[in-house]
């Protein structure tokens, strides 16, 4: 497993470190044997797999639940799991006690949180020993008062963006997520940090990509960001599903091979006569 030792030296090495979102059993499966180096189970999980149209109504049991299936899937690769909305952001005891639970419930490797309004959080929890991966820039939890667009696009906004980086790694950030911002902007702030920074919609000089699985595998998502890639097609499952609903109402299905060969009537039969 990369433990953070290993994904700062890969940010020295400029060894770029790959991340994926994962909600279930399978999928962290799939992430380890595909050698990623770091699984998110992303609170994304409330519209790829909960069905909601954002991240917002995702509940700290949600997340446990997910992340407690996916690290019986990937026990051994370095696993972030979302703090929801509403888990931090409170108060310092509040805030901790949401941490330390979904941190012993799911057994992650870090926890990540959004916002820069965060930095008293991300201390007290690296302080407790609960390692925080920050999240600036488009932070879905907060659509309802930013939107889904890019961030950092003025020079104002560019200039609060690198301070809120520096000061989430002050704080005691393992590292950072930066979401739909200008890749220049985000490779001047891989630069400048000293941790890993892992962009999605951030261009390539960041120090690692986080990509959303059903979105680079086309699994059950009608809209796409800018941003996304399909590495693969899993939209290939509906073409099974139709051939299996063929086979099934045209009595194909199960054959020979799908049946078990024992018999049992004759058994049935002969101990029928005995009685
Ligand atoms: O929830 C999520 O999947 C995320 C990624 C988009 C970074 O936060």
């Amino acid at each position: 497993m990369k433990n953070l030792s290993k994904l700062m030296e890969m940010k020295q090495n400029g060894t770029k470190i790959s991340m994926v979102t994962a909600y279930d059993y399978p999928s962290a499966k799939q992430a380890q044997q595909a050698n990623i180096d770091m699984i998110l189970v992303g609170d994304s999980l409330g519209m790829t797999v909960l069905g909601y149209d954002t991240t917002t109504q995702v509940t700290l049991d949600d997340m446990i639940h997910h992340g407690k299936a996916v690290r019986r899937g990937a026990d051994d690769t370095f696993i972030v799991v979302d703090l929801p909305i509403g888990a931090v952001g409170v108060s310092a005891e509040h805030d901790l006690n949401h941490a330390i639970t979904l941190y012993q419930q799911t057994n992650a490797n870090a926890l990540k949180a959004e916002g820069a309004h965060l930095t008293d959080f991300i201390k007290k929890s690296t302080q407790m020993g609960i390692p925080i991966v920050a999240h600036l820039g488009l932070m879905p939890q907060s659509v309802g008062v930013m939107g889904y667009k890019l961030q950092g696009g003025t020079k104002d906004a560019a200039e609060q963006l690198i301070r809120d980086a520096h000061a989430v790694q002050e704080a005691g950030a393992v590292a950072l997520v930066l979401e739909a911002i200008p890749s220049d902007l985000a490779g001047l702030i891989s630069k400048q940090l000293d941790i890993p920074v892992i962009g999605i919609g951030a261009g390539k000089d960041t120090d690692g990509q986080v990509l959303v699985y059903h979105d680079m595998l086309n699994y059950g998502v009608e809209r796409y960001a800018k941003f996304v890639k399909q590495f693969a097609d899993l939209s290939v499952g509906i073409d099974g599903m139709k051939q299996y609903d063929k086979e099934v109402k045209a009595g194909a299905f199960p054959a020979e091979a799908h049946t078990y060969k024992k018999k049992v009537l004759d058994e049935v039969n002969k101990n029928d006569t005995s009685n």
